[in-house]
């Protein structure tokens, strides 16, 4: 069963209005496969996001690198989910590993934002990943099982989501996992979610790789069968990520 190909850029907290503007300019300019075989999204920080809808080429597509966990209300610094439904913001990043560490985000606390963001009818690029104490210990497995179970346990329809796996130990260290690292943990996570969702969930999800993925690894990464795009963050930014987008061929 064919999963299209995912690349994301997530910017992070960085740009100014000109960088923004540079960004979306490059690209628009590349020259990457097409929508049937690659499905690209870019998450600028909130403020850039009406600036980067409005100019980005129609075939890309944005997301909000967090959402609210409930309706919007007195929630004072918070953007809600239906706020993004109004913008027209399609997909939202939830449970990256920085907000897990420096907001204190639990695995039960992003189950419940990924379950009100697919409730108001956005997608969701789900992250999971272990730290690097984690991997020493050998509870990798255990880990990202249980971030993903915790997503599960309040969510029956997956159609929506994307689980993006990111190794901590990987985030903007220039230390990417081998492909064969990303191979076992994409394989060990469908199996999870073979055996804990369901056969088709298990064959439809998207798990995409995310951790220092640039223009010269994102290739052999690709490659791996379980395997099906990234979450860039760093190498987003540069002309680069046009050479990984590319890397869906
Ligand atoms: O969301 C993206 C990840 O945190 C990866 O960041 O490509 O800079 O390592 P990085």
């Amino acid at each position: 069963m064919g999963r299209k190909f995912f690349v994301g850029g997530n910017w992070k907290c960085n740009g100014t209005i000109d960088e923004v503007k540079k960004i979306v300019n490059l690209l628009n300019d590349g020259k990457v496969p097409s929508q049937d075989c690659v499905e690209v999204v870019v998450s600028p920080p909130y403020v850039f996001l009406p600036l980067v809808k409005s100019s980005l080429r129609p075939d890309f597509h944005v997301a909000a690198q967090n959402c609210w966990v409930k309706k919007g209300g007195a929630f004072t610094g918070e953007v809600s989910a239906e706020m993004l439904k109004n913008l027209e913001v399609p997909w939202v990043i939830l449970g990256h590993s920085e907000r897990r560490a420096l907001l204190g985000e639990t695995n039960e606390f992003v189950g419940d934002k990924v379950a009100y963001a697919l409730s108001q009818g956005l997608k969701v690029i789900a992250c999971v990943g272990e730290t690097l104490e984690q991997r020493e210990a050998g509870s990798t497995v255990d880990v990202v099982a249980a971030q993903t179970k915790a997503i599960a346990e309040k969510v029956k329809d997956w159609t929506n989501i994307v689980l993006a796996y990111e190794p901590v130990w990987a985030i903007g260290t220039g230390k990417v996992a081998s492909p064969a690292q990303a191979q076992e943990v994409h394989c060990e996570l469908r199996k999870w979610l073979h055996a804990n969702t369901s056969p088709e969930v298990a064959a439809k999800t998207r798990i995409i790789y995310g951790g220092s993925v640039n223009g010269a690894n994102s290739k052999e990464l690709a490659g791996q069968p379980d395997l099906d795009g990234f979450l860039v963050g760093g190498a987003s930014l540069k002309p680069e990520f046009i050479d990984i987008i590319n890397a869906a061929e």
